[in-house]
């Protein structure tokens, strides 16, 4: 049954769309860096790459001071620069976009699949040009995305696939296509680390040249620097370490991370419960393998409904306005209309583990009166 007409009063944790979430021996783990004097890539970041990669069951895992600029680096790694072209659908936040920019290349935006709001191997095959040096897919919401229908086409063409995993973090991996994948630690997601991201390289290779390129380009690690008296700058490179006040965060964070996993499932399915069947909402599925990032429907008449709801109080958001009709990358704009149709009815509900699966019920009830026009009694 759809959830119906509701008369209470705005639940506080649905008064914001997303909001950080601590276990508490956070702050001391944090203070115990702090302490220990270490402000850049130390003892504790190292640990976080190591833990980091025995959750996710990878070789190795390359710490970065946040996603964008995780993206940045791997882009440059696989030869991304002027003249070359990235795959990249519109639907996703501007910090996918502008490194692909900052690098001097040109996005070459593409639709994505109506349902999920990710690319599909099709449209990617139809953007290749002579000029394509990577593929960026964006897993919207922590659904994961399947590119192995073209990844013998693409290895073919030397083309990279660097996934944008910001959202992503827990949700299921798999070896092939061999890809790089970034994860974003930012204050929203799955798991913070405050500030923070990390890149899953594809070969060891990969990976000594991402923790150089993450160090200035420089290849020696801090603490040999300190013992001899010179460097050697190899190669191009920003300052993009993880502090070790970060990691510190982190690896707390990863400790406990089963449990947020569980919260944000019990959370996504007590909305999809209560929305299912109800008329005039789709709701964007993130899939059984993704830890759900956030909670986004479609809806028609998306503003008036975001109107309603946010005069109630109710953090709803929309994520994202389209990067095609964005003024940054006018230059590199071309019509999108599943892009476009979805930007005029995504609507983003409050979506965070401090909230109960009671408090998504109380807030699907909210998006359906609204959508009937009702307003709160
Ligand atoms: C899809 C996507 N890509 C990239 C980023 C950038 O992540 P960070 O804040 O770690 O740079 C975000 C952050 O919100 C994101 O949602």
């Amino acid at each position: 049954m759809p959830a119906s007409s509701i008369s209470t009063a705005t639940p506080d944790a649905v008064r914001r769309n997303a909001r950080p979430y601590l276990h508490g021996p956070e702050t001391a783990a944090m203070a115990a860096a702090v302490e220990a004097g270490q402000y850049g890539h130390g003892p504790q970041a190292d640990l976080f790459e190591q833990e980091l990669a025995h959750y996710l069951g990878v070789p190795d895992v390359v710490a970065v001071s946040s996603a964008t600029v995780g993206i940045h680096l791997a882009l440059q790694a696989c030869g991304v620069g002027p003249g070359t072209e990235v795959i990249v659908p519109s639907q996703t936040f501007a910090a996918t976009i502008q490194p692909i920019v900052a690098l001097g290349a040109a996005p070459r935006f593409i639709d994505h699949a109506p349902g999920t709001l990710c690319v599909e191997p099709q449209a990617v095959r139809e953007a290749i040009t002579p000029a394509t040096r990577a593929v960026l897919p964006v897993l919207y919401g922590g659904r994961p995305v399947d590119l192995s229908a073209i990844a013998t086409e693409l290895r073919s063409r030397n083309i990279h696939i660097v996934e944008d995993a910001a959202q992503a973090f827990g949700s299921r991996r798999t070896d092939q296509p061999a890809r790089t994948t970034v994860y974003s630690f930012g204050p929203i997601k799955q798991l913070t680390a405050l500030v923070g991201g990390a890149v899953v390289p594809r070969s060891g290779q990969e990976a000594e040249t991402l923790r150089q390129m993450r160090f200035l380009g420089i290849t020696s690690s801090q603490t040999d620097r300190i013992r001899t008296t010179t460097y050697s700058v190899r190669g191009p490179g920003l300052r993009g370490v993880l502090p070790d006040i970060n990691a510190a965060v982190g690896r707390v964070q990863l400790a406990r991370f089963n449990e947020v996993a569980a919260l944000r499932t019990a959370l996504w399915k007590a909305y999809a419960q209560a929305l299912h069947g109800a008329s005039g909402v789709a709701l964007v599925d993130a899939g059984e393998d993704a830890v759900p990032f956030n909670c986004v429907v479609r809806v028609s008449g998306r503003d008036r409904v975001h109107r309603i709801m946010r005069d109630r109080g109710i953090g709803v958001g929309v994520h994202y306005p389209p990067n095609h009709l964005q003024p940054a990358f006018a230059q590199w704009t071309r019509p999108l209309p599943v892009t476009e149709q979805a930007a005029r009815e995504i609507l983003s509900l409050p979506f965070h583990p401090a909230m109960t699966p009671d408090d998504a019920r109380w807030t699907a009830g909210a998006l359906l009166d609204a959508l009937a026009g009702r307003s709160a009694q």
